[in-house]
């Protein structure tokens, strides 16, 4: 446990200490619709992986202060090397990150030199260094459909996102193993008996779900795609096949319909919480303001490295949601 971690915050009223501070650095608060719900709303943008990349692309605040994971905030400081990036927990990684150790994946890249290597963000920038073209799962669609038919192309570390890429776009990408933990949580069993207690109500995914999940799928998209369906939809009940802290921007948006998490194997939706997104807290988000620590550092020959994969992606992607998201399943 850190000194700051051990400091009594409890007199303090965290919500005007925050926005106190933000003033005060010139800060910008970015958050992942996977925060929690008083952290979204404290936060000057919310949105997806891509989203979040162009808005700390493009910010001129002096701080950023990003409420996700730590591959999320690396890409900040990659896109913005002046800005002092700060994240609340340094600890909240990624599974799908820890799954591709940068040496091991410079084997795989190794082993088959006829091939790029297109890259989930969700890795660490020593791999997005490795990386030709990276994307999210909002870009990944749009960037796929420009490499021509005959490129060879090795895919990680999300081999169930890879493997969705491969069924809609026809390809024969070789897939790193990796999963994330979260959406390999969702129970299909569970989530049959759920759709028979809510007949007709679509299922929205993530195409991090394992393929038993996606095939009962009206929708499969990123986390922005998810959230525009869920406005757009014709019914009023929507089944929430990802992180459900996401369903705090549903509520908000379109207060009339119902959102439901769906299930894990013990029939409810709390083992789908991303316990690393779930490290972020109002008092961390109040000492890394007022701290400015702990700051994201990076190598300078890595990050340009780096931020050639990452430009790419940048390039290539559309960005807006129904032009370069997945779609319907
Ligand atoms: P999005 O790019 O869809 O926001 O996904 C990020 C993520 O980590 C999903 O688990
Ligand atoms: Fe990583 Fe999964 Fe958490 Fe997204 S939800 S940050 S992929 S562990």
């Amino acid at each position: 446990m850190t000194a700051q971690s051990r400091e009594n915050l409890s007199g303090l009223d965290l919500v005007a200490e925050i926005q106190r501070l933000k003033k005060e650095r010139n800060a910008v608060i970015l958050g992942h619709y996977y925060q929690r719900p008083e952290i979204q709303d404290l936060s000057d943008f919310v949105g997806d992986s891509l989203e979040l990349s162009r808005k700390a692309a493009e910010t001129d605040a002096d701080v950023i202060a990003f409420c996700g994971v730590k591959f999320m905030a690396e890409t900040a400081k990659i896109l913005s090397p002046d800005k002092i990036v700060v994240l609340p927990d340094m600890d909240a990684g990624c599974s799908l990150e820890d799954s591709c150790p940068p040496e091991q994946f410079a084997r795989f890249r190794a082993a088959h030199p006829d091939h790029i290597a297109l890259t989930y963000i969700n890795c660490s920038a020593e791999v997005k260094a490795l990386s030709d073209i990276i994307v999210t799962s909002s870009s990944a669609g749009q960037i796929i459909a420009q490499i021509p038919p005959e490129q060879k192309i090795i895919f990680g570390p999300d081999r169930h996102l890879g493997g969705y890429l491969n069924r809609k776009f026809g390809r024969d990408m070789l897939l790193w193993p990796g999963v994330c933990i979260v959406h390999e949580a969702f129970s299909e069993t569970e989530l049959i008996k759920l759709k028979a207690q809510h007949p007709g109500a679509p299922v929205a995914a993530h195409p991090e779900c394992p393929p038993h999940i996606i095939d009962h799928a009206d929708y499969v998209g990123s986390t922005s795609g998810i959230l525009q369906f869920a406005k757009t939809m014709g019914g009023d009940t929507l089944i929430v096949a990802t992180e459900p802290h996401i369903i705090h921007q549903m509520e908000k948006a379109v207060p009339e319909k119902t959102f439901i998490g769906a299930p894990g194997a013990d029939g409810n939706c709390n083992c789908n919480i991303c316990p690393y997104m779930a490290l972020n807290t109002l008092e961390k988000l109040y000492l890394a303001l007022r701290d400015l620590e702990p700051r994201i550092e990076l190598d300078e020959a890595l990050r340009l490295k780096a931020k050639k994969s990452l430009d790419r992606m940048l390039e290539m992607a559309g960005g807006t949601v129904g032009k370069g998201d997945l779609g319907r399943a």
